[in-house]
């Protein structure tokens, strides 16, 4: 089922999803060779708590932090380590959620680990543009699937491809709400989106082939071909005449 936020209910949204965005940032300036992701963990949800909201990802299924921190390879849902240390020209992939007032927010950020090569700074940059494509004529009365259709043409226009194991989706008292939001599609399907339906639009991007697999941890998705990706994400609202971000 398709929930329709309130304009209160956007309210209360809004406040989680500024906590992910200034949690985002934080965590990002604290990014440098020699830190550990469990360290990164650690600052994000002390700052989450610090404004009063909650990490929503710790616990979730069994989920062991706070944050989700990918590197290189690897595509989403990294468990942060206190052994895994960034080194100078990995990415490394931020994602997190706070729950307050009853509300989640959820964005992901991509960041380079000092000097990167180029091929990783065009995936960062691709994967961000991803979104501003899937953004840049969405409103009321959408199909869904434009977003996909976006993404991936925007992709594999530059040579990288979208994974198709993992989603987007909708948000709002559930972390995880309908509708799937895939990075992938035929443009013109799909349901057509209302105003006032709040999603998360994430594109995740492979250098590489399209094809990943799970760690033995059940949790880390890395590439096939060990090749980098990306992730950036942003929590949107559908409006009349267009999309009010949340998480930046
Ligand atoms: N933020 C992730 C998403 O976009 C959720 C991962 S939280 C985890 O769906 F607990 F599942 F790792
Ligand atoms: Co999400």
């Amino acid at each position: 089922m398709i929930t329709v936020k309130t304009e209160s209910e956007i309210d209360l949204l809004r406040e989680s999803c500024a906590i992910v965005r200034d949690t985002l940032a934080y965590v990002g300036s604290k990014i440098r060779p020699g830190v550990s992701t469990r360290e990164l963990d650690r600052y994000a949800e002390e700052y989450i708590r610090s404004r009063g909201a909650e990490p929503s990802c710790l616990g979730y299924c069994g989920y062991p932090a706070s944050i989700c921190a990918s590197v290189n390879e690897v595509v989403v849902h990294g468990i942060p380590s206190e052994d895994k240390y960034l080194r100078e020209g990995d990415i490394v992939s931020i994602d997190l959620c706070a729950y307050k007032n009853g509300f989640h927010g959820d964005g992901a950020r991509t960041f380079a680990v000092g000097e990167v090569s180029e091929e990783k700074q065009k995936l960062i940059r691709v994967t961000e543009e991803c979104f501003w494509e899937a953004v840049k004529n969405l409103r009321a009365g959408t199909p869904l699937y434009d977003i996909g259709a976006a993404v991936q043409a925007h992709a594999e226009g530059n040579g990288f491809s979208v994974v198709r194991e993992f989603v987007g989706h909708g948000i709002g008292r559930e972390m995880h709400e309908d509708p799937s939001v895939p990075n992938f599609g035929k443009r013109g399907t799909g349901i057509r989106l209302k105003a006032g339906m709040t999603i998360c639009i994430e594109p995740m991007i492979l250098a590489g082939g399209r094809h990943v697999h799970l760690l033995s941890d059940g949790w880390t998705a890395v590439t096939d071909d060990r090749r980098p990706a990306a992730h950036y994400e942003n929590t949107v609202v559908i409006r009349e005449d267009g999309v009010e971000i949340l998480t930046i």
